[in-house]
């Protein structure tokens, strides 16, 4: 019935299904008036009938096989007590990071997604207005990428004072990564029960880690995270940032779909892992003239495994994207045999 959930299955398909990382936002002139209209951000994330209308947005512009909930990694940090601000430009700012062990002990381990009610609302909003073949994906933030954001406190290039915690204090930082993994998969859990039908956990920063550090302290809360949704028959997507040395890590979590970068060939992330695979698209190649964009998505889908694919981008698509590009993009998919 969805193209989207029997390729993430690993089933055949007539041709790879496709949706875009941040495929609502700011490149789309009717997202940049809801936002207007909604004032902010964070109050576009908070309205449930505005979040589903954003999500819904991309769906009516292009023929996508799959929506993702309007939201962001950041916004359940709140329901674990931590404070988390949306500036108009320069991205999410934690206005105080845990900088300590002892502030990341005390980080509540909060079940209760009571605060978040409209991340349920929307999901159930939007699934009511998909029709059946559209697939709807839930999302939350990996361990390791969240930890990035509450030590920093912002986002870094190269996330320095993430990276010495993790040699300094792995043991403390091990544990907090466990109570986001635990965290996480609840929340996960709850989306499902709310309408998700797929779930895709981020680990955007993934690559910045060494691949002993990211198995021996982030391979754990992964598995925590992920083994809440056993049994639900929801597939699991994990992406992994500039994750190409990690591949060999993941390979025995329990997911179904490996998402990755322009960096990572697929046919080798599919081997490395026997998991399906998701992208890889660079999200600067919207901007080449259309017949550019056609011939480079038919070489990455040339590259793609026969079964278990979804064409996507290997990281979100950027704010200046022509339209025109994703256009090609879409259509140089859907035409593929
Ligand atoms: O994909 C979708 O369409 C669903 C919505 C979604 C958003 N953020 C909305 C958003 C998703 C899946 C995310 C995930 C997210 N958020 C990640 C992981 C994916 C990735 O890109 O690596 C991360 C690291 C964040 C944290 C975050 N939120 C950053 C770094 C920024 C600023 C960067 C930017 O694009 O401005 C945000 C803000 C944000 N999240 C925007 C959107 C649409 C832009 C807000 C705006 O309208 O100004």
């Amino acid at each position: 019935m969805s193209r989207f959930l029997a390729a993430c299955r690993g089933e055949e398909v007539d041709r790879p299904p496709v949706w875009i990382m941040r495929q609502a936002g700011r490149y789309l002139p009717e997202y940049r008036r809801l936002r207007q209209q909604a004032g902010s951000f964070f109050a576009l994330c908070t309205n449930p009938h505005l979040a589903a209308e954003a999500t819904l947005q991309p769906l009516r512009r292009f023929p996508l096989d799959a929506a993702i909930i309007f939201s962001d990694i950041l916004l359940p940090l709140q329901a674990l007590g931590v404070e988390v601000a949306f500036s108009e430009n320069g991205g999410p700012r934690l206005p105080a990071p845990l900088t300590t062990p002892q502030q990341w002990a005390r980080l509540a381990p909060s079940n209760s997604w009571d605060s978040l009610s409209f991340v349920g609302q929307a999901l159930a909003q939007v699934r009511r207005h998909l029709p059946p073949e559209v697939a709807l994906i839930g999302f939350c933030g990996a361990p390791w990428t969240l930890a990035c954001y509450l030590l920093e406190g912002r986002g870094s290039s190269d996330w320095a004072q993430a990276r010495r915690a993790a040699y300094q204090a792995p043991e403390e930082l091990g544990r907090l990564l466990q109570t986001l993994g635990q965290a996480m998969g609840d929340y996960l859990v709850w989306q499902v029960r709310a309408g998700a039908q797929a779930v895709q956990v981020f680990d955007s920063w993934a690559g910045v880690l060494p691949a002993d550090l990211y198995q021996a302290l982030v391979v754990p809360a992964l598995q925590r995270l992920l083994e809440q949704l056993e049994g639900l028959g929801v597939p699991r997507i994990l992406y992994l940032g500039q994750g190409q040395h990690l591949l060999g890590a993941v390979r025995h979590l329990p997911l179904e779909v490996v998402s990755v970068d322009w960096r990572t060939p697929l046919a080798y992330a599919a081997q490395a892992t026997g998991k399906g695979v998701q992208g890889n698209l660079d999200p600067a190649v919207l901007f080449a003239p259309p017949e550019e964009v056609i011939h480079r998505t038919r070489q990455m889908l040339r590259s793609a495994p026969p079964r278990g694919y979804i064409a996507n981008l290997g990281h979100g698509i950027w704010p200046e994207t022509p339209v025109e590009g994703v256009e090609a993009f879409l259509h140089a998919v859907r035409e593929s045999p």
